[in-house]
């Protein structure tokens, strides 16, 4: 007899199976656009630090949606393609403005859905399905994104809707239409990092939203609409929101005295708060985007002074008692959360900032899923009443 099978027990327990909620560990398709694994996330065969360090956000969108890296001439005609269809008619500006004004609990969110829904009426390809019309499609949301961004935070701050300025990249307009003023080179960059950080991440929840709406053979505006109805929620991308706002709770409760930092976490962890910005289905070793996004975000507090290097020293404090105790890494939206808070932008602002990141990645799926489409479909295990007699 082996020693192994000695020392195993006759009634030794089965070994507990796989929690597959969720569809944990499940494989649900073929993609081509991005490969995630615990050490890499790739972009069509580049590594994400590689594009984090050398790509700008609009060559990066060029690679996901039309599957090469441009050359220069191609670069530069694709930046200034999308530069000119950025503006919005008039009339979903204010259909906007008066969604914000009569309902101003409503989460940005949800007033950038409206939008999008909006611009499917006046696209004049709305229903048209092909490829061609898909990545035409594909290039005037991503355009139009920052816009409708900026249309719900002017009439959040009772100001215009600043112009275009088809010299700013995507991400230096995306600024302009959050604040109202144009960026600093270092915030342009910050924010140009995050969108390549953001772009893409294979069947997370929302672009798996994005397929199973396209699989009906729905349209690209549908898609859009659903996949940031899904990215909306906190354990998803709305989890940069959450994370910055459990900072400045923490911040504010050792503020008040009567607790350490140790001690707040001590408490979350006692009543399972789920803290935000940590975590991840797939990268159980550490998101390797938070460190990018850590190291631009410091850069730029540093050069702000100590009121803003703060969150920076919380963040490290609360991630280090996060990995000591649960073995938890942070992920993308950690970092994410305490860079945008340090470069001014609007709290409720971060997660749409991600859609207009994201939205070339949900673009790409959508139009792979079209090119090869069979519903999506599964089945259900049923573990309801057994069958019964309406009438007794
Ligand atoms: N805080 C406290 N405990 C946690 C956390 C967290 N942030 N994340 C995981 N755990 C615990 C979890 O409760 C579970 O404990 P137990 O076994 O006792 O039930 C254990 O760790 C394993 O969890 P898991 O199976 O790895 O989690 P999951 O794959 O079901 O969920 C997640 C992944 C990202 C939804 C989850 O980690 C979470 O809710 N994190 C906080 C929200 C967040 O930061 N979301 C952003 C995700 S990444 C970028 C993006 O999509 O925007």
């Amino acid at each position: 007899m082996s020693a192994s099978i000695e020392t195993t027990p006759q009634n030794a327990p089965a070994p507990k199976p796989a929690d597959t909620r969720g569809l944990a560990g499940q494989t649900a398709g073929d993609t081509t656009i991005c490969s995630v694994n615990q050490t890499q996330l790739i972009y069509r065969g580049y590594e994400i630090a590689d594009l984090a360090e050398h790509a700008s956000f609009e060559e990066v969108a060029y690679l996901l949606l039309i599957g090469e890296k441009p050359d220069a001439a191609q670069a530069k005609a694709f930046r200034q393609e999308l530069a000119g269809m950025r503006e919005i008619s008039p009339d979903i500006a204010a259909a906007l403005a008066h969604v914000v004004k009569g309902n101003p609990e409503t989460h940005p969110m949800s007033v950038l859905r409206t939008g999008v829904s909006l611009l499917s009426h006046s696209d004049p390809e709305c229903e048209d399905n092909s490829p061609e019309a898909e990545l035409r499609k594909a290039k005037r949301l991503l355009a139009k994104i920052p816009t409708l961004i900026g249309a719900c935070q002017a009439a959040l701050d009772g100001r215009e809707l600043p112009a275009n300025d088809p010299s700013l990249s995507h991400a230096a307009y995306l600024m302009l239409m959050l604040t109202g003023k144009t960026p600093d080179e270092l915030a342009t960059r910050i924010m140009d990092v995050s969108l390549v950080l953001y772009a893409e991440h294979d069947f997370n929840a929302s672009t798996f939203t994005c397929r199973v709406i396209a699989s009906t053979e729905s349209d690209l505006h549908s898609a859009i609409c659903g996949g940031i109805g899904a990215l909306k929620g906190p354990l998803h991308g709305g989890a940069n929101e959450m994370a910055m706002e459990m900072l400045k709770e923490i911040d504010r409760d050792v503020a008040a005295g009567g607790t350490t930092v140790s001690e707040w976490m001590t408490a979350a962890f006692e009543s399972k708060r789920k803290l935000m910005g940590f975590g991840h289905r797939v990268y159980k070793n550490g998101d390797h985007r938070a460190g990018i996004l850590r190291a631009w975000g410091l850069k730029y507090a540093e050069q702000l002074g100590p009121e803003a290097k703060k969150w920076f020293d919380l963040g490290d404090e609360v991630q280090g008692i996060m990995l000591d105790q649960k073995n938890i890494h942070p992920n993308v939206d950690f970092p994410c959360g305490m860079t945008y808070f340090v470069m001014g932008i609007p709290v409720p602002q971060y997660t749409p900032i991600f859609v207009a990141s994201r939205v070339v990645g949900w673009s790409a799926h959508v139009m792979e899923q079209h090119a090869n489409n069979r519903i999506i479909r599964p089945l259900a295990n049923y573990t309801g009443a057994a069958l019964r007699n309406w009438n007794g």
